[in-house]
């Protein structure tokens, strides 16, 4: 009934979270409220984790992307389950190593690493550095030098593939920010400058072909396209590549007409394919990792607003204004993108009216949905937003010094804030004058 298997309605009508009254949630903690439910975070990572121990022999390793949702309650649990972590930043580095994650399972990436960011990666022994370009690549060797070490890293590949499109695209995609192309020869070429560095050791292929895509094929196929190419290093440079990171991007149920495939379906088709192919080819099984950001924390959260004024414009729409908006949620104003909306307080209630829900920002575009299906609301209401776990609060921003709302972890049956509520102190924190 609800698009996240850990939402229910109680006897008062109320939607629960991981079996939790949202209504109380809001009285104990006030709203805007992000709630997560570490149990299906958990859950998640399990079910990722056990697909590679079915269909790849446990070769293998799981990066949380922790760009998706990123603190440090976050980074525990995945150290906890076991699970590595992509890092984008020196900021979600930082956070991971506040609570002790360990280093050699964590991917660094980005296009544009700073120096001070390579050299925080090497003094930390970040497991593996995505390197995105040439001119990152020698300045990671000269600082990798300068430490008297050798840099691990892998290349971010340009498979070549658009998952966006009904029919994906298997050419084109040389226009990105990200990487190296393959079919001009620059990937190639990359990978001879890094063999011949003193300082670097090219552990592995990285390729990250999208986000939020509901069909396999697109995945098995850039397997398909980065076995070749570490076929065609082998062959013709004699160097094994010893690691294949396939990136993330699995689709969520954000509204009933997202329709996402079992994530264990995925591994069992790449893995089948990586096989057929590295038996063929005379290859060795690379390790492989992949780095599920989405599907592991959106599904988890739900985001509760209480309901202002209500005003409606006849025979154009009706305006639910709440108590948050882009700030805390910019996704619909980026992007455009769907979400359920629930009254929380009449879960159980038909969703008979059709509204636009907007948040409390000085723009236009500050809404969080347009036409969307809800149960009949008042002034005072709960609104809950489905699936907002992921691109959420590490999307938020302070934008009319709006606090950012605090984060709720629910599990088993009881509560506990993670990320505390922004002041209006906080707001002013870092002004001088
Ligand atoms: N690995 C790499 C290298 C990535 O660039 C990303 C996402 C991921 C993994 C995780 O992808 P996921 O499993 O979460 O789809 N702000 C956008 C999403 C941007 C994703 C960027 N990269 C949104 O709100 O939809």
């Amino acid at each position: 009934m609800f698009v996240s298997k850990n939402l229910a309605v109680n006897e008062k009508g109320h939607l629960t979270i991981g079996g939790i009254d949202s209504i109380e949630l809001t009285k104990k903690y006030g709203t805007p409220l992000y709630v997560m439910d570490e149990d299906l975070i958990r859950e998640h990572c399990r079910s990722f984790k056990q697909s590679i121990d079915k269909y790849y022999g446990g070769a293998g390793l799981v990066c949380y992307a922790s760009k998706a949702f990123c603190c440090k309650a976050m980074c525990k649990i995945m150290m906890d389950e076991g699970i590595g972590l992509d890092v984008v930043s020196e900021g979600e580095l930082y956070t991971a190593a506040s609570v002790g994650f360990p280093m050699d399972k964590v991917c660094f990436h980005g296009n544009n690493k700073t120096d001070g960011e390579l050299s925080i990666a090497i003094e930390k022994k970040v497991g593996r550095i995505i390197v995105d370009n040439i001119f990152e690549l020698e300045r990671l060797n000269k600082i990798a030098c300068k430490a008297g070490i050798k840099a691990n890293i892998m290349y971010r590949i340009k498979p070549g593939i658009d998952a966006h499109t009904h029919d994906f695209v298997k050419t084109g995609q040389i226009d990105s920010k990200f990487g190296f192309a393959l079919e001009t020869g620059e990937a190639f070429e990359a990978v001879k400058m890094a063999i011949a560095l003193d300082n670097i050791n090219l552990v592995g292929l990285h390729c990250h072909i999208g986000s939020q895509i509901f069909d396999i094929d697109p995945f098995v196929h850039a397997a398909e396209v980065m076995i070749n190419f570490i076929a065609k290093i082998k062959s013709e440079l004699g160097y094994e590549v010893k690691e294949l990171n396939l990136g993330g991007g699995f689709g969520i149920k954000y509204t009933d007409a997202d329709t996402p495939v079992e994530y264990d379906k995925y591994m069992e088709k790449v893995s089948a394919k990586v096989k057929a192919l590295c038996s063929e080819k005379n290859l060795e099984l690379p390790f492989i990792l992949i780095e599920p950001g989405r599907s592991i924390a959106a599904p988890a959260g739900v985001t509760l607003y209480t309901v202002g004024g209500i005003k409606n414009i006849p025979n154009i729409r009706t305006y639910v204004s709440i108590d948050g908006g882009m700030c805390d949620n910019p996704r619909y104003a980026l992007y455009k993108s769907k979400y359920d909306a629930v009254v929380a307080n009449r879960a159980s209630e038909p969703k008979n009216e059709t509204v636009t829900i907007a948040g409390k920002c000085c723009e236009s575009g500050d809404l969080i949905g347009e036409g969307m299906p809800i149960q009949h609301v008042e002034a005072g209401d709960i609104i809950a937003i489905l699936a907002t776990g992921a691109y959420n609060y590490s999307m938020s921003s302070n934008y009319n010094r709006i606090p950012k709302p605090a984060v709720v972890m629910v599990k088993n049956g009881s509560s506990r804030v993670v990320v505390k509520r922004e002041t209006l102190e906080d707001i002013i924190r870092n002004d001088l004058e």
